[in-house]
């Protein structure tokens, strides 16, 4: 199975919009295999488009736990052209991490329930309904998309203290 390379920060293609795709055909079911695949390597439970170098707007999520002893089935969702079309006004904080952002963590703000409409991997519009970590990670990578990180949700301070530790595990090569 082919896998990406995972973009790190300060990677500017993490700042950029990503554009919508056309439909979702055999070239974007591929791309959104092979971003499966590298989330499950890494591993992860959600992975944008950015992430991998690409600016389409394509996403992958997968919340079943993996861990041996209470493993569950796999259960991929794939989404190409996600919109929020309703978030609730409750607000939810939950501690949330990112591929592109190794070994950091933070609390971060966000509607607690979210409603997303997008296409799925057959193509067909699809809608979700999503609370607690789903929602957090719909629209975490929902932000991905547009260039945002969860880092941009903290105070300078903090964000700046993440940016220079992760600076500092590249410059001792561990990552
Ligand atoms: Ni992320």
């Amino acid at each position: 199975m082919k896998t990406y390379d995972i973009v790190i920060i300060p990677s500017a293609v993490l700042k950029q919009t990503a554009q919508p795709v056309a439909k979702v055909d055999d070239v974007i079911r591929a791309q959104m295999d092979a971003m499966l695949q590298t989330m499950y390597d890494a591993p992860g439970i959600g992975l944008a488009a950015n992430q991998v170098n690409l600016l389409n707007r394509v996403l992958v999520m997968d919340l079943a736990v993996r861990e041996e002893e209470e493993a569950e089935k796999p259960n991929p969702i794939f989404m190409a052209n996600p919109q929020v079309l309703w978030e609730s006004e409750e607000r939810s904080i939950m501690q949330e991490g990112c591929l592109s952002i190794p070994q950091q963590y933070a609390e971060v703000e966000r509607p607690a329930k979210v409603r997303v409409k997008y296409l799925d991997y057959n193509n067909q519009e699809a809608e979700l309904e999503a609370e607690g970590l789903l929602s957090h990670c719909v629209q975490h990578e929902i932000d991905h998309l547009n260039g945002v990180l969860f880092i941009d949700y903290l105070s300078s301070l903090k964000r700046n203290m993440i940016m220079r530790k992760v600076d500092k595990l590249r410059k001792q090569n561990i990552l």
